[in-house]
């Protein structure tokens, strides 16, 4: 089946070079090693476990160990090479693959006359699969739950994001080389293609998680890759509350905003946790109501059964054929719709998405790139300026102001925990300006002996000119709960 296996010797071996202390000149990258060597002696055994009385997987090794266990994946690896072919190999099902390498390597080992316990052959076997199918040593991570973002900086360097901090792995790849080939195959499942002519590319896994890659020249110490994982179960409101990003009257203040078909714009830096509370605040969408969601990449996860998602896409290898985010928000009004969603608002699509909620298509929602709820209007302001619409500051401003009725802002602290830091309201123009009052804030007192902040959320006390459309939707109740009133 596979023409290089069937064709030669059981396996092509080579024997001597083989030892778990090579030095570098008889690594499996030297070119000797490549050399078929059909009639193997069987040299010494090579001890490679004298000391695995732990029995441990690749995961737990440190140092020495870990780098004989490398060694030795590298030179089994590069006569798995050499005995069949792997791009054949990849077209199996997953368990024929398994199946395959485990019978393969099982000879290679024999071949070669190593020791391994059978953990370490376990883990091996694993590590080589994931290599021919998957992500290579990344598939222990993209398998973890806990993980919120991959950051790989070059073959070295793997980082990952758990509980809001920032941790460096022992996840390393085998070379510049073994990264590219992963970074390929990730961008090759949507049809496009990284290297030096296109190094920047944009993609996303099978089970939906956010990729960019950006390869040499421009990213200088090797292909850089960053994987914003896709949570199969997105956070809900009372998640946030349950994790202290906001109090349970904080919660119902913003059940109340959603239920009454406010425009809300959630704003916050990157990671701050935007889409997750958008994702969140849909959950006020009603059963029936036609929702249009508008995504660079779909993550938005909403419940109801009336909804229609759309994506945008990226240029093709010519450059032709982009589908942005202001032709899909167009598009959208033409589509009946009762709520739009724009996953996040980063060009001239503002323009539509606030003629949108000036036209009657009340509760639409989007998040945008900002650091407090009035940056978030200049943010906007602005993107609309760059859109050359040409329209006077004031125009806009007035659009503005009458479009958007609360900005929900999100943060990331230095704790690495998230919060929920303003609920905003937009309450009209004085003179020029756009006049925003707070309802609810979120205030930081101190910190802690563990470095943790100590803050409060609280009502700012003042009422919200959204009071009427409480009472019309029957929630002035949950209001004045909300707000301690
Ligand atoms: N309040 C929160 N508490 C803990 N983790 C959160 C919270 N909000 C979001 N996250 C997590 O933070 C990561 C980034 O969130 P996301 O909503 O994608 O951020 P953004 O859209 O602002 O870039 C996700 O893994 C998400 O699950
Ligand atoms: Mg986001």
């Amino acid at each position: 089946m596979f023409g290089k296996r069937t064709g030669g010797p059981e396996v092509k071996a080579t024997p001597p070079q083989v030892s778990t202390t090579e030095t570098p000149e008889n690594s499996p990258n030297a070119p000797e090693t490549a050399k078929p060597v059909a009639e193997a002696t069987p040299p010494a055994p090579v001890e490679l476990v004298e000391d695995a009385d732990t029995g441990s997987a690749h995961n737990d090794m440190f140092g020495d160990e870990r780098n004989r266990y490398n060694e030795t994946k590298q030179s089994i690896f590069a006569s798995l090479v050499e005995a069949v072919d792997l791009t054949e190999l990849g077209k199996l099902d997953s368990a024929q693959v398994r199946e395959e390498i485990t019978d393969i390597v099982g000879e290679i080992i024999a071949m070669k006359a190593m020791v391994l316990s059978s953990t370490e052959q376990q883990a091996l076997i694993t590590d080589i699969c994931n290599d021919v199918l998957g992500l290579g040593p990344l598939e222990p991570l993209l398998e973890r739950d806990d993980i919120a973002d991959i950051m790989v900086n070059g073959a070295e360097k793997v980082y990952i994001e758990v509980d809001g901090r920032i941790e460096l792995t022992d996840i390393r790849f085998r070379d510049n080389a073994q990264l590219m080939n992963i970074c390929q195959r990730i961008v090759s499942a949507v049809g496009r293609r990284v290297d030096e002519s296109s190094p920047i590319c944009d993609a996303r896994l099978l089970d939906g998680s956010r990729v960019n890659v950006i390869g040499p020249p421009l990213s200088i110490d090797g292909a850089t890759l960053t994987i914003r994982k896709f949570k199969k179960d997105k956070l809900r409101l009372q998640n946030l509350v349950d994790f202290g990003s906001i109090t349970p009257l904080g919660a119902k203040l913003l059940s109340v905003v959603g239920a009454c078909r406010l425009n809300i714009l959630v704003s916050g830096g990157t990671g701050s946790g935007k889409t997750t509370l958008l994702n969140a605040l849909t959950a006020f969408i009603e059963e029936g109501e036609r929702t249009i969601t508008c995504e660079d990449s779909a993550e938005l996860q909403l419940q109801q059964p009336h909804v229609v998602r759309l994506e945008t896409r990226p240029p093709n290898l010519e450059g032709a054929g982009e589908i942005t985010m202001r032709d899909l928000v167009r598009n959208c009004l033409r589509m009946r719709p009762e709520r739009i969603i724009v996953g996040e608002v980063r060009g001239p699509e503002a323009f539509d998405l606030l003629q949108a909620m000036n036209t009657g298509h009340d509760g639409s929602m989007g998040t945008i790139h900002a650091n407090n709820p009035r940056e978030a209007i200049s943010r906007v302001e602005n993107m609309i300026a760059m859109g050359g619409f040409n329209l006077p500051a004031k125009t806009v401003r007035e659009q503005i102001s009458s479009a958007i009725h609360v900005i929900v802002q999100a943060a990331r602290l230095r704790d690495g925990s998230r919060k929920i830091t303003h609920v905003t309201e937009v309450v009209g123009m004085e003179g020029d300006v756009v006049t925003l009052q707070d309802l609810y804030t979120y205030e930081i007192l101190g910190e802690d002996e563990n470095g943790k902040l100590i803050g409060e959320h609280k009502p700012t006390g003042l009422r919200p000119s959204f009071w009427d459309r409480a009472k019309y939707f029957g929630r002035e109740q949950d209001l004045i709960e909300a707000l301690g009133m």
